[in-house]
């Protein structure tokens, strides 16, 4: 255009206006195509069947830090970008909406924390988030020692009998007995046996992730719950589940009564520490039916999240021999066999950022979903009212523009071991093991502080080898991260004779006078 644009500007009555004009639409014309955001369209079947994460990753390194992938007439906006993230968390966290996470979890967690918005949401986080105050986690700390000594029952079976057991099964029952008696006080004791409470909360858990990857919201079809056998089993697991509730809810109800004791922030009870009886002891008037919705929130969202932290963490582990030396070092000069209190952790620092690096390479879960409830701008690109949108984790956390060999476990990539743990602030929204905002995880101290305990006790007693005939660990998804087909370990019994405490034992042996042996 430019030669017609010069031809015309020499023509002085028609020409000069023309030329303007035209210039203007180029101008137009580019700034709306900056403005149209980077679209990817996909087909449906392209993502069923593999981990969603997986190809919002390629996607992402295609069409980068924000694109909009539509499949038929649905869309979503992929954002990928720590300033991005931080907008929709934190600054205008205003804007958005749980969105479609409502609508999935809508039969299991009702108006619980993580699907609630507006007013309940405000109401139940002002309530709930209390409970997990700096004595009841201190509490809860020795319960993890406890519940991971009790596991060890079926490990030293295994180690017996030599068949190689399923780490990532094994860890889900531990976060379900620890979770059971953190929020309700209830001892599903899951690691040594089944029944049907146990059954049921895992046909419900499935449910909700077969709703969060199924292409049709079919259950929404009215008769369906009656016909289709999945959703009559899930019925059927959800009044049991409800039952068990309603019957925990009342127990602790008359405990509160009978014991009389006096309220206040750091309430703690030597009988029942548990979430429900701090809430029920602060005269928090709610329903029961919105109880039920929190205790549910809280029971899934920390049992499986922190069960599949342990797995990722264990097979990352599995393939860095001389990170899991490093951590039985440290265990052994800080713990010995004792079990961790609150006061440890700031002693296993390598540990602890063991966990961070596994959270990095394994986020749970790997997407947050949102939805805007009003207009907002990223740099030039609006996204209207209404729009659905995934912060992918997974991309901010394996992206190559933020992190040095983004794919390779570096657990030193963290900086000094005295220097803080790494969390969405340290690192400016680029890290998101808990997300961020003022919807950020309640249970971040509570969970890190478990998958340490875990870590840290079985580490120091176990060998955990890979089963090499099982197929190699692949990735599929539901809320969390899982494998694809278990994470098949043999467990033998560590040798101790080289440690530094079996060192100093046979030193205190070797010193003691020759009488103490006479009794020994
Ligand atoms: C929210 C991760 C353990 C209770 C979240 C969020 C993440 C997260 C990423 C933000 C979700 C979003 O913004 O959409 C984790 C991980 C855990 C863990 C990785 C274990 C390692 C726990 C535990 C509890 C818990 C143990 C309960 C005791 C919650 C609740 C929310 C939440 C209630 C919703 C908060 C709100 O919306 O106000 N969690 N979580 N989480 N988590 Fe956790």
């Amino acid at each position: 255009t430019r030669p017609l644009r010069q031809a015309l500007a020499k023509e002085p009555v028609l020409g000069r206006p023309l030329a303007r004009a035209l210039a203007d639409l180029g101008r137009h014309w580019r700034s709306e195509a900056a403005k149209r955001m980077p679209e990817a369209r996909g087909d449906i079947r392209e993502i069923v069947g593999q981990p969603v994460f997986v190809p919002l990753y390629k996607l992402f390194l295609m069409y980068g830090k924000i694109f909009r992938l539509s499949f038929g007439p649905k869309s979503f906006v992929i954002i990928s970008d720590p300033s991005y993230a931080k907008q929709i968390l934190l600054t205008n966290a205003d804007k958005y909406s749980k969105g479609l996470l409502s609508e999935i979890l809508d039969f299991v967690m009702g108006t619980g924390l993580i699907p609630a918005d507006g007013e309940i949401w405000k109401a139940r986080r002002r309530a709930v988030v209390p409970a997990l105050h700096r004595k009841y986690v201190a509490s809860m700390v020795g319960m993890f020692g406890d519940c991971t000594l009790h596991g060890t029952s079926t490990l030293d079976r295994a180690v017996s009998s030599g068949a190689s057991i399923d780490m990532e099964n094994y860890f889900s029952r531990l976060a379900l007995d620890i979770i059971g008696k953190a929020v309700f006080n209830y001892d599903f004791d899951s690691l040594t046996h089944d029944d049907p409470v146990i059954q049921a909360v895992y046909t419900v858990l499935r449910e909700a992730e077969h709703r969060s990857t199924a292409p049709l919201a079919y259950w929404n079809i009215p008769g369906v719950a009656l016909v289709v056998p999945r959703q009559r089993r899930c019925q059927e697991a959800l009044r049991i589940v409800n039952d068990c509730l309603d019957g925990l809810i009342d127990k602790c109800k008359k405990l509160v009564e009978e014991e009389d004791a006096e309220f206040n922030e750091e309430f703690l009870s030597d009988r029942d520490p548990s979430i429900l009886h701090f809430l029920l002891a602060s005269g928090d008037e709610i329903s029961s039916k919105q109880l039920r919705d929190d205790l549910m929130t809280m029971l899934i969202a920390g049992h499986e999240t922190t069960a599949a932290v342990l797995t990722w963490t264990l097979h990352v582990l599995s393939q860095h021999p001389e990170a899991t030396e490093a951590i039985r070092r440290e265990v052994d000069e800080v713990l010995g066999d004792r079990c961790p209190t609150v006061e440890d952790f700031r002693s296993l620092r390598f540990t602890t950022r063991v966990i961070n690096e596994a959270m990095r390479l394994y986020p749970q879960p790997p997407v947050l979903i949102r939805r805007a409830l009003q207009d907002d701008t990223f740099d030039q690109y609006l996204v209207p009212a209404g729009s659905d949108l995934f912060i992918s984790v997974w991309n901010l956390h394996r992206s190559p523009k933020l992190w040095d060999e983004p794919d390779k476990f570096k657990p030193e990539r963290f900086g000094p071991l005295d220097g803080p743990v790494p969390n969405e602030v340290t690192e400016n929204f680029a890290y998101l093991p808990f997300g961020g905002g003022r919807r950020k995880c309640i249970g971040d101290q509570f969970a890190l502080f478990e998958a340490l305990v875990a870590l840290a006790m079985l580490l120091r007693r176990y060998d955990f080898v890979v089963d090499a005939t099982k197929p190699p660990v692949g990735m599929t998804t539901g809320a969390t991260i899982h494998t694809t087909g278990g994470l098949y370990m043999h467990i033998k019994r560590r040798d101790m004779s080289g440690t530094a405490a079996a060192a100093s034992r046979r030193q205190e042996v070797a010193a003691a006078p020759a009488y103490a042996f006479a009794f020994g």
